[in-house]
Parts: C-alpha cells; structure tokens; sequence
C-alpha cells in the first residue's frame, strides 16, 4: 500500500480459553487506506467481531499485529475514552451499548465534539450532527431510553462521527435500523467519515448493502478470509466457491441480501481446505 494505512492488521489469531480453546480469527490480514470503507462480510459466528474488537485493541491478540496510523495498537485494559482520543470509534450493532442512558443526547454528541477538538480536529455543532443522521435538533435535551433502537442507533452514529475519528470500526451498525433507511444511514456513514479522510471497518451480513458501499469486501469463514479484494470484483467474479455460494443464495433483485442458513459441516471443512483468493 503506498499511503499509510489507517489500520494494518498482519496475520492477527484471536482465542478464547475453553477446552478446547475457540479459534475465533485465524491469522487474518487486511488494511483499510485513508478515506476507503472495507467491509467484512460472512455468517454469525464467522469471527467478524472477534477481529473489529481485535483492531480497536479491546480484545487481546494472541498472535500478529495491528498497527493504527503506523503506530502498534495496544491491547486491553484500553477504556474507551483512550481509544477515542486515539482518533478510533467504534460503533456496535446494539447501540444501547455506545449510549450512556443517564447522559442528554445533546451532551454525548458535544462529548464526541470535545474529543474532536482535543485531537485538534475541527468539530461542528451538535445540531448539524443531528441534522446529518435525519433527527431535529429538538432530540437533544431528551434521554437515549426516549427513542427508538434505530434513532438511538442514528444517535450513536452521530456522537462516533463528531469524534471526527481517523477509523470508524462499525460492527453490524444497520441491523437496528428499519430496513427502509439501512441503506441510506450506511451511505451516509461512509461519505461522513471519506470526506473528512478516514477509514471505515464496516461489518454487515447485508450484502446488497455492502456492494453499494464498500471500496473492497474481505469475506470471513470460520475464523480466516476466503476471499477478498475490490467490492465490484468480489460480487461480479466471485473466485472462491464460498464467496460463490454465498452470493447465488441472495434472492434477486437485491433482495434483503442475508446471507444463507449456515453450511453443513462436510462443506465447512471442504471450504476452509481450498486456497483464499486475496487481491
Ligand atoms: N467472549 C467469547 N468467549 C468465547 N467464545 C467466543 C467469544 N466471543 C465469540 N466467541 C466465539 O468465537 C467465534 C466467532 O465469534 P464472533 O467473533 O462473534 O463472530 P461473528 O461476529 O462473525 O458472528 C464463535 O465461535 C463464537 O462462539
Ligand atoms: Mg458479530
């Protein structure tokens, strides 16, 4: 990559102590450039979480590295506050977990302004973030519990993007939204953090979402990238049968875009013997 990555992450393995142990991501590579959406598609359990909590650095690495903007993300231990000033963000599909239900929604959106500025980014105002993800400005002297899981999920969007963050690490970010603005709440999400020069980790099983969006798409698979490389590739010439597969189960015409019931065990271990196609 010629330009510094925003986040470099090099063969990371994350495990979880069990007997056996689960090997959650198996030795996974990808880089997100200034300005690019690289999106992490597969099925429940594939280990797409295990690798966004990986890279912001709240899940312990066991093996490889990760490196934001050239420097080494620390693991653990990390409060998020720390992770903000980082210039990281994170938003999650369940966004009761991003919002703090005893704070104003007006005042966790000027949090995430202050943490811009202490960056000495530019911050706006929070009646313009609220504006951008579709709420009035009215919203801001309410509570999180006064709203809907999908403008509860527009609020913590808001809050994440006025951190004005060099990465935004979203995990299934749409999934409370209804499904008439999932599309445009995640284009949105896209163009806010590319025109400021950020990069976005954007998690979804909603692949006709991702195809709008995505610069590249990297599909997970029991712990390992199958296939990767630009969006309109991945989705037009699909090289590993498992991408194959898991695109001919979308209805057409850009259906809902889930992705299929999960594979029997025979095709599992077919499908992780044959090589990964990453370009
Ligand atoms: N905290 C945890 N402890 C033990 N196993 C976990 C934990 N989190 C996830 N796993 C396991 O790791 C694997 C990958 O999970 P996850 O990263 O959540 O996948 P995805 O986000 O793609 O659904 C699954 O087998 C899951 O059961
Ligand atoms: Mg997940």
């Amino acid at each position: 990559m010629s330009e510094t990555a925003v986040l470099d992450a090099q063969d990371v393995v994350v495990r979880y102590p069990g007997n056996p142990p689960v090997v959650a991501v198996n030795g996974v590579s990808l880089t997100v450039a200034p300005g690019e959406t690289v999106a992490l598609v597969g099925e429940s359990g594939s280990g797409k979480s295990s690798l966004a909590r990986a890279v912001v650095g709240i899940e312990k690495v066991a093996a490889g590295s990760v490196r934001f903007r050239d420097a080494p993300v620390t693991p653990l231990g990390i409060r998020r506050r720390a992770v903000a000033l980082t210039g990281i963000q994170m938003v999650f599909q369940d966004p009761s977990t991003s919002l703090n239900p005893r704070r104003r929604v007006g005042d966790q959106i000027a949090d995430g302004i202050a943490t811009a500025r202490a960056r000495g980014a530019e911050g706006s105002r929070v009646e313009e973030w609220l504006h951008r993800v579709g709420l009035p400005a009215t919203v801001a002297t309410r509570f999180p519990h006064q709203f809907s899981g999908g403008q509860k999920q527009r609020i913590a969007i808001a809050r994440a993007l006025a951190a004005r963050p060099s990465l935004l690490v979203a995990d299934e970010p749409i999934s409370a939204l209804d499904a008439s603005t999932q599309t445009s709440v995640a284009a949105l999400m896209r163009d806010l953090v590319a025109e400021s020069g950020a990069g976005m980790l954007f998690i979804s099983h909603d692949l006709a979402v991702v195809r709008r969006i995505a610069d590249r798409t990297f599909v997970m698979y029991s712990g390992r990238v199958l296939e990767a490389g630009a969006t309109e590739r991945v989705w037009s010439a699909p090289q590993h049968p498992y991408t194959q597969a898991l695109l001919a189960a979308i209805p057409e015409p850009d259906g809902a875009g889930r992705i299929p019931v999960a594979p029997t065990t025979e095709e599992r271990i077919l499908w992780s013997e044959i090589p990964p196609v990453v370009d």
